[in-house]
């Protein structure tokens, strides 16, 4: 049975980009959020350590080093109007948020707490900035539930744990969704004049991973089938500082508050990477030198991984030779118990995972798949755009990490993410209302789920000679080994190779349960063709990059590469083969350096 809604604007995802989005667009338009999960459960709840705005809270800050900052994070591949318009935008969206409610932590006069956190610097000093406004270390947990309270109090309509699987274009024009509800597995149309996608990452194609495991990359997998090219797929981002072997993040806040990075020998070795910054570089400096650290033989016990020591004695100690000083110039110590207070959730962690107490010995972590800075491409508005020339798709858009406005580039800096979301949350939601308020609904077509019968039918119907689990195991220690932090060409010819091979026996999975009540076999299977789309848009790209740049490191090209690579990749999955392009990157103020930190 097929049941028929209609709405001016549909959002699909709960997470942070989503509420947003959904609180936005309901003020002017009729408004429905689908999600697969229940919204307070989406991977926005994980983001730990802040949200970045040049408050200057604490000390002197600027929206202009922020952009900076940013642009240099993204290793000059951000487009730069977008990037200078979401850290302006960034202080605005913070008030914002405190005045629907959230619980930030604060400083002792009462203001907005800020630490400081990879990558965001004083430009003039090039020394760590206070920029991360948080909530202990929960500032996406309390961002979710803040903006979920209010989606509650506008009376925005919720269809929960229902799984969107295809889009609906007629003529080229947006007419809607098709989801599966969950508890019932009936198909449910929502017929809208605007659709934002807001579904997240896809880190679970990776075998290391502080992804939730329903990022399976959804919306990206669903809006190619349906024609749409993915744009800087290659970037990926690895956090350095993931629970080892497990990959559950541990936040960048806990070197923001004075933890340091050791190898086996006992080194501080960031010194040796990022002379002026060290353990705050960015993300990629980071993890790139923890791998070539292993190479050298200096991780722990042979097992790739390393320490990452937050006790008191090791954050004093390196305080006085860093020269780190509080806000009002005293020298910067601290306790354990101050320690526990700013991050009780990580303390939480490695009491349950480890056993440990941070503040007593030093955290096991080794780099982990983190953050997709590609995605969806969209212009500052969210408008999803479909070619080099960045033709708007009239009624489509996306937010938050699913998209690529692109504002990370090749390398997100930390924080940015939840400013992205809430940021261009905004604006999409803002846009969809205003572009529904002026337009009609494209009639249906005939069969609207058509498709998605069709792709239900086909996991019920293979062979059963494969089983899913072991596909997905083996694409997630192949992209982990060849499409990680560090690349080569043979590398990225094995993956392709495997990944086509994993897709042929992904025909032969048969999915058993053919109940329809909470189906997860179903939903995991589906899943799992997803991933494998992605993993394999993701290598080619990876493939053709010829340079490195941010989280794309090439071993056998290893400089970046301005004068051929200064261009974003758009990649069409056309039926099984993979179709790339380039559109340039915007440049407005800053042309492209030379990184150091
Ligand atoms: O390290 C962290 O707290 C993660 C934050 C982020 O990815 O921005």
């Amino acid at each position: 049975m097929t049941n028929i809604h209609q709405y001016d604007v549909v959002v699909v995802g709960g997470g942070g980009a989503g509420l947003m989005a959904a609180m936005y667009a309901s003020q002017r338009a009729k408004t429905a959020v689908i999600s697969k999960l229940y919204p307070v459960r989406s991977h926005t709840g994980a983001a730990q350590g802040g949200i970045g705005a040049a408050l200057g809270n604490l000390e002197e800050d600027s929206p202009e080093w922020h952009t900076f900052d940013t642009v240099k994070g993204s290793d000059y591949l951000g487009d730069q109007d977008a990037i200078e318009f979401m850290c302006h935008e960034a202080v605005q969206a913070v008030y914002d948020l405190e005045h629907m409610g959230l619980p930030f932590s604060r400083t002792a006069d009462g203001r907005i707490a800020q630490r400081p956190f990879g990558g965001h610097t004083n430009n003039v000093t090039k020394k760590p900035v206070r920029r991360a406004c948080y909530a202990s270390d929960r500032t996406g947990h309390m961002i979710l539930q803040t903006l979920y309270q209010q989606c509650i109090k506008n009376n925005i309509l919720f269809y929960d744990e229902f799984q969107a699987m295809d889009l609906l274009l007629v003529d080229g024009k947006v007419a809607g969704v098709v989801a599966v509800e969950l508890a019932t597995g009936e198909l449910h149309v929502f017929h809208a004049k605007a659709v934002i996608f807001a579904t997240g990452g896809h880190g679970r194609i990776w075998e290391i991973t502080s992804n939730a495991y329903a990022y399976t990359g959804d919306g990206c997998a669903i809006v190619a089938r349906r024609g749409i090219p993915l744009e800087d797929m290659e970037f990926f981002q690895f956090h350095p500082t993931g629970i080892y072997k497990l990959g559950i993040l541990i936040t960048e806040a806990v070197r923001g508050e004075g933890g340091i990075l050791f190898n086996k020998k006992g080194e501080r070795f960031m010194e040796r990477y990022a002379p002026t910054i060290k353990d705050l570089a960015s993300r990629d400096v980071i993890s790139r030198a923890m791998y070539l650290e292993t190479r050298a033989g200096n991780d722990v016990n042979g097992q790739r991984f390393f320490y990452l020591d937050v006790t008191p004695e090791t954050v004093n100690k390196y305080a006085e030779i860093d020269g780190r000083t509080r806000p009002d110039g005293t020298p910067y110590r601290v306790t354990a118990q101050e320690i526990l207070s700013k991050i009780p959730d990580i303390a939480d962690f490695c009491q349950t995972y480890l056993g440990i107490d941070p503040t007593r010995q030093p955290i096991p972590v080794q780099p982990t798949a983190h953050y997709a800075m590609g995605g969806i491409p969209t212009n500052i508005m969210g408008q999803v755009v479909i070619d080099e020339q960045n033709t708007v798709l009239p009624g489509l858009y996306a937010a938050g990490e699913v998209a690529c406005v692109s504002v990370h580039g090749a390398n997100r800096l930390g924080t940015n993410s939840l400013v992205d979301l809430i940021v261009f949350g905004k604006h999409s939601g803002i846009h969809a209302a205003e572009f529904a308020l002026g337009a009609d609904f494209v009639p249906l077509p005939a069969d609207p789920t058509e498709y998605v019968r069709e792709q239900i039918s086909r996991l019920h119907a293979g062979s059963g000679k494969e089983k899913a689990a072991a596909i997905a195991r083996e694409m997630k220690a192949e992209m982990f080994d060849h499409v990680g932090v560090f690349r080569t060409q043979e590398g990225l010819e094995h993956a392709i190779q495997k990944i086509r091979e994993l897709q042929e026996r992904f025909k032969d999975v048969r999915v058993t349960d053919s109940g329809k009540i909470f189906n997860m076999e179903l939903l995991q299977t589906w899943e799992l063709g997803n991933m494998l789309d992605l993993a394999l848009v993701t290598a080619q790209s990876a493939l053709a990059r010829t340079e490195s740049r941010g989280g794309h490191a090439r071993d056998d090209y290893p400089a970046r590469d301005d004068v051929n690579w200064l261009k974003h990749t758009l990649a069409w999955m056309d039926r099984d083969q993979i179709r790339l392009g380039y559109k340039p990157v915007v440049i407005t103020k800053y042309p492209p350096k030379e990184r150091t930190y």
